[in-house]
């Protein structure tokens, strides 16, 4: 897969990454700037067999009539679709940088699985041959409190310990970087907040050990290959029976996930 070009915007969706909470009571659409300014970031981001494709009637795929209306006030959204040969992780990769820059403009999204109406947004995102449709989110000026930065403590997420094994000693005798990329992954989103991984600074490095090929997989290495750019640092993944490697490579070595093609798909379904 072709790399994400980090270096143009990684500071912003770094930044964004701290502020970003799923949102699900809008008050307003996009700005028409704001949505020709995403419509043109999706066509750059597309790769891969992943595209990011509007829908053409949100206010119905999240409408009224779905589980008491969780998600509420949608007048804009996305699909996140890919083709049959590509794996759920390039999507959560790719779809996160999409995520973050909504969130970097102040935009609410919230990643959504399980709790959308599929049939119309799969006819909305025009699906062709072979394709599938993913997740959706919507996108839009949040209802209550802006979006603002939170304290690494402030989100419901696991405790280091658990995340990495280590004692808040270890953790902060950490170099900065992987420091900057386990707090990152951290905050990333999961489908029913699971944090279906644990992540293990290694020389060089990092090891996240999650199911291979989730959209919470790719999202996480997104995550931290983002933090790691933000300390000017390049990296690659490559792909092991219990997750993913993390391996810095000198300046001049471009960083593209290795695999194209995890073997099981193990997205689990938000109720
Ligand atoms: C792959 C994925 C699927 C998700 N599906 C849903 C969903 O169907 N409905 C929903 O309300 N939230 C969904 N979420 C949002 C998670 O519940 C949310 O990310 C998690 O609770 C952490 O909260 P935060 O995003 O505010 O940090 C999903 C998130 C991810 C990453």
């Amino acid at each position: 897969m072709e790399p994400i070009a980090l270096h143009r915007d990684e500071h912003r969706w770094y930044e964004a990454a701290r502020r970003r909470v799923s949102v699900r009571r809008y008050g307003a659409p996009p700005a028409e700037a704001q949505k020709e300014s995403l419509r043109t970031l999706a066509g750059a981001l597309a790769r891969g067999g992943v595209r990011i494709v509007p829908l053409s009637g949100a206010d119905e795929v999240f409408g009224h009539g779905l589980m008491g209306r969780r998600i509420a006030g949608v007048t804009y959204g996305v699909g996140f679709v890919a083709d049959g040969g590509t794996p759920d992780w390039c999507v959560g990769y790719v779809c996160e940088a999409f995520v973050l820059e909504c969130a970097a403009m102040g935009l609410g999204t919230c990643w959504t699985v399980g709790t959308y109406k599929q049939k119309p947004a799969r006819e909305q995102v025009g699906l062709r041959a072979g394709e599938r449709l993913l997740a959706v989110t919507p996108i839009g000026v949040p209802a209550g409190e802006a979006l603002r930065a939170l304290a690494d403590d402030d989100r419901p997420r696991k405790p280091i310990l658990k995340l990495t094994g280590l004692s808040d000693n270890e953790f902060e005798a950490l170099p900065e970087w992987q420091r900057e990329a386990i707090l990152c992954v951290r905050s990333g989103p999961s489908a029913i907040n699971r944090q279906p991984w644990t992540v293990r600074p290694e020389p060089e490095g990092l090891f996240l050990q999650t199911g291979k090929n989730t959209l919470d997989a790719g999202i996480a290495m997104f995550h931290a290959e983002l933090a790691a750019s933000v300390n000017d640092l390049r990296g690659r993944w490559s792909e092991h029976p219990e997750g993913w490697r993390f391996q810095l490579t000198p300046d001049e070595e471009e960083a593209p996930p290795e695999a194209e093609q995890p073997p099981e798909t193990d997205t689990p379904d938000e109720p």
